[in-house]
């Protein structure tokens, strides 16, 4: 996730890393909304006007933690915004878990518009030296999918009225 947010930084866009795994886990769990790590979650969200989400994939879906973290976000949590969905994983058997189990959940969640999901392969991810570098193959294809979301991203011009319920944000359409 670092790496993609260090690119999408790199076109002069604020970004927040949200590690799922360090909220307060008996929160995430017991969906304590009141927990301030859950409030300071939501909000971080809630002021975001596009949101990548990066998961690998278990069992043939996105994983256990990321369903829960999304369990406490409002009803509409994404209303309004651009969603990218990203997943590493050891088969191309499952390449389609972002789409027909993630996607769905994200649009119903108010999502805006959903850019084309990118599954990276972990064969794809070189480790060395304490860093790791990706294949040419899957640095292409995750540099595209950043591009189809900074594109959308951009385009806020209709963004009242898309998305479902209409966002919040007042952004002028001419
Ligand atoms: C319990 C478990 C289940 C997994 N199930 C799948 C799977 O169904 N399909 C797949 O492509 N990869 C599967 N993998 C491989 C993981 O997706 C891969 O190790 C992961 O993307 C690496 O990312 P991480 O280091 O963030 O966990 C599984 C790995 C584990 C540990």
């Amino acid at each position: 996730m670092d790496h993609v947010l260090t690119q999408i930084a790199a076109h002069g866009i604020e970004t927040v890393h949200i590690r799922a795994r360090e909220i307060n886990p008996q929160a995430l769990l017991q969906g304590r909304f009141d927990d301030p790590e859950i409030k300071a979650f939501s909000q971080t969200v809630a002021k975001a006007d596009g949101v990548i989400i990066a998961t690998p994939i278990f069992k043939a879906a996105y994983s256990g933690l990321l369903k829960a973290a999304l369990d406490v976000l409002p009803q509409f949590g994404f209303a309004g915004k651009i969603l990218l969905p990203l997943g590493t994983g050891g088969s191309l058997a499952h390449v389609l878990a972002l789409d027909y189990a993630l996607r769905p959940v994200l649009q119903s969640m108010g999502a805006r518009h959903v850019v084309q999901a990118q599954f990276v392969l972990e064969q794809d991810i070189i480790i060395e030296d304490g860093g790791f570098t990706l294949a040419p193959g899957a640095e292409g294809a995750l540099g595209e999918a950043l591009r189809n979301f900074l594109h959308s991203l951009s385009d806020r011009r209709h963004a009242p009225l898309l998305g479902h319920p209409r966002p919040p944000t007042e952004a002028v359409v001419s």
